[in-house]
């Protein structure tokens, strides 16, 4: 028997569909159901609010819903606001440098409704269908799936115990009893296997050979796939060792999927080579912050490289691409006018490849991510594909 929102929850739901069926995330009736049944607030009593320090580092407040100081209406509104509240931080990274507030890396949230709503609608789940949910996280998610489908056909995972365990408990309260295991579920799942859809709120490297083992022919995956400068949410149609889909017209990106409970690993970076030149160019920082698809197709050609901020001593914000060996190149994001100008660092000039990617896709129409094709095949080779025209791009890689 699973118990339904309480009478002052309920307008709040109402408004949460609308907002979603308004903003094209819920798209099927069956969807707008279950989101308009499922009480959000219960999955996330605590969370840390985002804020901006006056010497402009991000922290994180913490919010506790039992605390005298926070109201029930504070609880509510960021609980069925369409926002991702995150729920755990790192503690190799997180420090504590006010009162309630730390700095750190995020390892757990409650995922934006939208964003959970398209995934969910791109899922295609029937009546009848076992799914396998990766990042039970807060298990909002996973009550939205027991609602759909029955708490009998859910599996859940997570790597982290304690989160595992407090959903469990939350999922309870509302009469939801999916099968939960605690573990890195990029191995695969313990004990279970052909699942009609397997639906994952963490992000991969590439969709693991586990996840295409533990799903029926026929059968599709909705996953996260970061693949160094850019990511995007795939589905993918599995059949045996193979899988085929294209990036879907839902965008979001996840947190990284980790094999330890509370932390990240380390990376190891070479150290990066000196400055080698200065030169104009018509492609800036600012063309590759805009432009999501162009940031995607670059990542297709320089796969596992990295796209990060760089702040100058002056305060001026670049991008700056780095790749493994230690070639960077870095144009400033604002302010700037074309042509801008890009400085670079080592053997060859990596921003010529942003040039080139950048001519390709405005001379192809600027196609967004989903006229793009993404497969696996056995013995780990990946690839993704422009679809008008076929030309592919290997993503085999670490
Ligand atoms: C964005 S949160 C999940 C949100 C969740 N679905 C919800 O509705 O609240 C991502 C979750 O993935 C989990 N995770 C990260 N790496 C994992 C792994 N290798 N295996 C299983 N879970 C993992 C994290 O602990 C975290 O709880």
């Amino acid at each position: 028997m699973n118990a339904s929102p309480t009478d002052d929850v309920r307008p709040r739901l109402a408004a949460l569909v609308t907002t979603l069926e308004e903003a094209g995330a819920l798209r099927t009736p069956e969807w707008a159901r279950v989101f308009a049944s499922v009480p959000r607030h219960v999955f996330v009593p605590r969370w840390y609010e985002q804020e901006t320090t006056d010497r402009g580092i991000t922290a994180w407040r913490l919010r506790d819903a039992s605390d005298q100081g926070l109201d029930r209406d504070a609880w509510y509104t960021a609980a069925y606001s369409d926002r991702t509240l995150v729920t755990a931080l790192d503690p190799a990274t997180a420090e504590r440098i006010g009162d309630r507030t730390w700095t750190g890396l995020p390892t757990s949230s409650s995922t934006a409704p939208h964003l959970m709503a398209g995934m969910l609608e791109e899922l295609d789940v029937h009546d009848g269908h076992r799914v396998w949910d990766v990042g039970t996280g807060t298990g909002y998610l996973t009550a939205l799936l027991c609602t759909r489908l029955g708490s009998r056909l859910v599996h859940s995972s997570d790597i982290a115990p304690a989160l595992a365990d407090a959903a469990r408990t939350r999922l309870a309260s509302l009469g939801h009893t999916p099968r939960l295991t605690v573990h890195d579920a990029r191995s695969g799942h313990p004990d279970a296997t052909g699942f009609d859809r397997v639906i994952a709120t963490c992000s991969v490297r590439s969709v693991p050979a586990a996840w295409l083992h533990a799903t029926r022919p026929g059968g599709a995956i909705v996953t996260d796939l970061d693949l160094g400068i850019e990511g995007g949410l795939v589905r993918v149609a599995v059949d045996g060792p193979h899988a085929t889909g294209r990036f879907t017209r839902t965008t979001g990106r996840f947190m990284a999927s980790r094999g330890d409970a509370h932390t990240y690993p380390r990376k190891l970076r070479p150290p990066y080579a000196p400055e080698t030149a200065v030169r104009p160019t018509t492609v800036t920082g600012a063309d590759l912050r805009n432009h999501y698809p162009f940031r995607l197709l670059l990542a297709f050609h320089l796969p596992y490289a990295e796209l990060v901020y760089h702040c100058a001593d002056d305060g001026a914000l670049s991008l700056q691409l780095q790749r493994r060996d230690g070639a960077w190149a870095r144009s400033l994001i604002a302010g700037e006018h074309h042509p801008g100008t890009v400085t670079y660092g080592g053997a060859d000039d990596l921003w010529a490849t942003v040039e080139s990617v950048w001519r390709w896709w405005n001379d192809h129409g600027c196609p967004a991510q989903d006229q793009f094709g993404y497969a696996c095949e056995p013995g780990g080779r990946r690839y993704a594909w422009h679809i008008p025209d076929g030309r592919r791009w290997d993503l085999t890689g670490p």
